[in-house]
């Protein structure tokens, strides 16, 4: 599903540019993507996403730690 129609981003891309490259402002899911916001409609569903991702990030971290009683490996977990 795409969230900015005018730069042609998915849902995908925003979760990819969280986790894969750091992003964690509307801003810098532009930057990470290339594009510029235009009409910048989408800057509010962006940062709700990018908000989304880190929460489900800092979910998927405390659960690993209390399973396994320590630091998550989420790159192990992934693979
Ligand atoms: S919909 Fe994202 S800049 Fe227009």
């Amino acid at each position: 599903m795409y969230v900015c129609v005018c730069n042609a981003i998915r849902e995908s891309d925003i979760r990819a540019c969280v986790t894969d490259k750091g992003a964690r402002t509307p801003m810098e899911v532009f930057r990470a993507m290339g594009a510029s916001p235009q009409c910048r409609m989408c800057i509010p569903d962006i940062r709700r996403l990018v908000q989304d991702v880190l929460r489900e990030t800092e979910a998927l971290e405390q659960a690993c730690a209390l399973a396994h009683g320590g630091p998550a490996d989420l790159d192990r977990l992934a693979s």
